[in-house]
């Protein structure tokens, strides 16, 4: 059977959720242009993989000539698909938020994905079939406390997709949005997953977003995916009866706001200066 989209753009690619669809991906057949800023783990992550005929960009997708360096690697490598798998998270109230890290958190979680989609555009439109997919979040749907960058980056994130997707509905580019909860990578520190734990909140694993995002890849459809069960109806919940969400979340404030504390006091020990 020919594979539709044999040949994908990852960016992101080593990240943990990024690492677990490289692997799933090699497995059913995919080849790989594996994106990220560290070599060593880009080299170390296609040494693990088989199956495909894989190969890396070194970019740091923030930057004009991280874009630029990525369109040229796309193009040489024929790329009928990208995956945005790329980001960055902190807990934090807005009023501690460093005014840099809000810049770079934006730009890496919104502007990188809409520059990538932008540049590859034209090399997605001319493949016979090809498809975009962007990693959102349950955040990208639901306003949360000590989150508010992330949340905006990511609800950018969910209407830009979805606009695209409108926008790209006469074509032959797909456009998939796909939201996982909480899942178990480095993007959460210590103080976000004792936070987790403390409020009940179910964490995945990376294997599972991956294995959803090949279901689907394989369905052959455009679509918005919402990973886990409360978290898939509270989006709903959350869309038609805000105020009800407002009240349930507001009792985790207490707990949001001192793992926010837990989290400030960790990230200045690991400053420059800071004690260790
Ligand atoms: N983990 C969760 O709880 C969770 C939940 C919902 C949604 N998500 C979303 O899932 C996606 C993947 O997250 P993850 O958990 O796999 O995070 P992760 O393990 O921290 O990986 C983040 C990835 O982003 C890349 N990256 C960061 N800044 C970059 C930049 N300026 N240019 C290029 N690449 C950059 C990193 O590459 P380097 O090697 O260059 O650092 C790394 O590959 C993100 O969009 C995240 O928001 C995660």
């Amino acid at each position: 059977m020919t594979r539709q989209f044999q040949k994908l753009v990852l960016t992101g690619a080593t990240g943990g959720i990024g690492a677990a669809i490289a692997s799933v991906l090699d497995r059913e057949g995919y080849s790989l242009l594996l994106t990220g800023r560290n070599e060593e783990k880009l080299s170390g992550l296609k040494s693990t993989l088989i199956e495909g005929q894989h190969q890396q960009v070194l970019a740091d997708l923030t930057t004009s000539e991280g874009i630029a360096t990525l369109k040229a690697a796309a193009s040489d490598f024929n790329a009928c698909g990208v995956i945005n798998c790329l980001g960055v998270n902190e807990l934090v109230m807005l009023s501690d938020f460093d005014s840099e890290d809000v810049t770079t958190m934006l730009s890496t979680n919104l502007q990188a994905p809409i520059q990538v989609c932008q540049t590859l555009l034209p090399l997605l439109e001319s493949q016979s079939e090809a498809v975009i997919v962007n990693v959102g979040s349950i955040l990208g749907s639901i306003g949360y406390a000590g989150s508010s960058i992330y949340c905006a980056s990511k609800f950018g994130l969910r209407g830009f997709t979805e606009s695209l997707r409108r926008e790209l509905s006469d074509t032959k580019v797909r456009v998939i949005y796909l939201a996982p909860r909480a899942t178990n990578t480095a993007l959460n520190t210590d103080a976000i997953n004792q936070m987790n734990r403390e409020l009940g909140n179910a964490v995945d694993e990376p294997g599972y977003v991956a294995q959803e995002l090949v279901g689907i890849l394989r369905s052959g459809k455009s679509a918005s995916r919402y990973l886990g069960w409360p978290e898939s109806f509270f989006v709903k919940l959350n869309s038609l009866f805000p105020q009800l969400v407002d009240k349930a979340l507001s009792k985790q404030l207490v707990t949001i706001k001192r793992y926010c504390d837990v989290n400030k006091t960790e990230q200045s020990l690991c400053k420059p200066g800071g004690v260790s």
